[in-house]
């Protein structure tokens, strides 16, 4: 039997100091993993590192620039040697009526989504040791037709092709590349991306969870516990696919009970 253990492995979590990609680092550490998290924010990264404690690691990085990236893989490779997991969750975006859609909003979600993730993935390809697991995080979006979502869920949906893309690329490698997709996850971009108040928040999960088969939305920690096991051998004949981590939202039609 495989065992899902991540002792000895060293893992990036990209956008690792709030929200999912928080709640992916500590599940990581508690496998056994050394984690590296970056993000943007300095302060916020130096509370995310002492809060997730032994084991954890920041490097302030923005994953829409190549230079920070690499920067993050020369750390790791001086220090390690090579990378065995990496999930490039650093992302985000938020619902606009298409008229209202400005080329700002168009660009910044194309870049920290798409460009964002490839150039991550780019830069890692030098420490990435042979039998490595990368994730990708995608969103239940890209399949659902949101209002408002259009570009948010496009970008989505690019990643899931990019995961597919990468695991011929990487074939001869043995790099398996997946995809998470969570579904409703409060998290602190519900206020800063979405721009929703806390009783908005509220409200939305009230709603919402009467409409999810799971009976409540989904944790930070939900999704770390897929990461885990796309990331740990367990995994090991699981390639291209998209992980729905939703609560069965969208495959299961659970009415209004
Ligand atoms: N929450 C959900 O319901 C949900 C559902 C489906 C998919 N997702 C996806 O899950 C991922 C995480 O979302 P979340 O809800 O956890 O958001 P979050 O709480 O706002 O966290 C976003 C993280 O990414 C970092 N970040 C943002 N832009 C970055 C950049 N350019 N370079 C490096 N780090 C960056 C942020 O730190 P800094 O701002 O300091 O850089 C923060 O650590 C995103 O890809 C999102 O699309 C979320």
């Amino acid at each position: 039997m495989t065992e899902q253990t991540l002792n000895g492995r060293v893992a990036l979590v990209t956008g690792g100091t709030t929200g999912i990609g928080f709640g992916s680092a500590k599940r990581l550490l508690e496998h056994g993993a050394t984690v590296y998290i970056t993000g943007r924010r300095k302060d916020v990264l130096e509370a995310a590192v002492a809060k997730l404690g032994k084991g954890a690691h920041g490097i302030q990085a923005d994953a829409t620039v190549k230079a920070d990236m690499q920067r993050v893989a020369d750390a790791i490779k001086a220090a390690h040697g090579q990378l065995d997991v990496l999930f490039a969750n650093a992302g985000g975006g938020h619902a606009t009526p298409l008229p209202e859609l400005t080329e700002q909003q168009i660009d910044s979600e194309l870049s920290i989504n798409i460009k964002g993730v490839i150039l991550t993935m780019q830069s890692m390809l030098g420490v990435l040791r042979n039998g490595a697991s990368v994730v990708l995080n995608a969103s239940i979006t890209a399949d659902m037709g949101l209002k408002g979502f259009g570009v948010y869920a496009a970008t989505k949906a690019a990643v899931r092709s990019l995961a597919r893309s990468w695991t011929t690329d990487l074939k001869n490698r043995d790099i398996r590349v997946n995809t998470i997709s969570p579904g409703v996850v409060p998290t602190e971009g519900y206020g800063k991306e979405q721009k929703m108040t806390d009783q908005q928040v509220k409200d939305y999960v009230d709603r919402v969870s009467t409409e999810i088969p799971a009976g409540r939305v989904g944790t930070v920690e939900d999704i770390g516990d897929a990461l885990v096991f796309l990331a740990s051998d367990a995994s090991g004949y699981v390639r291209g696919i998209d992980l729905v981590v939703d609560g069965g939202m969208t495959r299961v039609y659970a009415g209004k009970n």
